[in-house]
């Protein structure tokens, strides 16, 4: 079943959703280069515009490790190995990945037990994996392709704003 089934307010809206939600992220992130300026503002945008999620955040890569960066929602695991978890795993293959429910996802990590549903979409600077963004939903089967597609926009316009010092 579609999110948008699930959720009638949300039918056939999320493209336009995404696509003001773009529109804000470059004039919110400006000529900034900070990482972590632009990360910590569009984690807050994130969390205060997408309904029915309960954690939104960044996870930089340092060596074999994702490393907690910029959130909204409750504190979280500081470190994930990549391969270990929704976040390493989709570290490791650099594709975004849609967990329907995270309780059947082998080896997902729960930071937050009210965490139901989950979209990790790999950040990509010059052909690396440099991190990636994470979002939690306390609804099953809360993310689909228009958010996949929305999210990663999102991203590539993220990686190319900002700065990566030693990343
Ligand atoms: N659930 C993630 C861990 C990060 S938290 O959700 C913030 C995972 O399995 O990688």
């Amino acid at each position: 079943m579609r999110q948008d089934a699930l959720n009638p307010a949300l039918a056939g809206e999320k493209p336009e959703l995404y696509r003001q939600l773009a529109q804000s992220l470059d004039g919110l992130l400006g000529d900034e280069r900070d990482l972590i300026a632009n990360a910590a503002n569009m984690a807050a945008l994130l969390w205060m515009t997408l309904p029915e999620i309960n954690w939104v955040g960044f996870y930089f890569m340092r060596g074999e490790e994702l490393v907690l960066g910029p959130f909204q929602g409750k504190p979280a695991c500081v470190r994930i190995p990549v391969g270990k978890g929704v976040c390493g795993t989709a570290a490791e293959r650099g594709v975004p990945l849609i967990v329907r429910d995270v309780h059947e996802f082998p080896g997902h990590i729960a930071c937050d037990a009210a965490s139901e549903s989950e979209l990790v979409v790999p950040l990509v600077r010059n052909g690396r994996v440099v991190g990636v963004l994470d979002i939690d939903s306390p609804v099953q089967g809360r993310f689909d392709e228009d958010d996949r597609i929305g999210v990663e926009q999102l991203a590539a316009v993220f990686v190319a704003a900002s700065g990566w010092p030693g990343i």
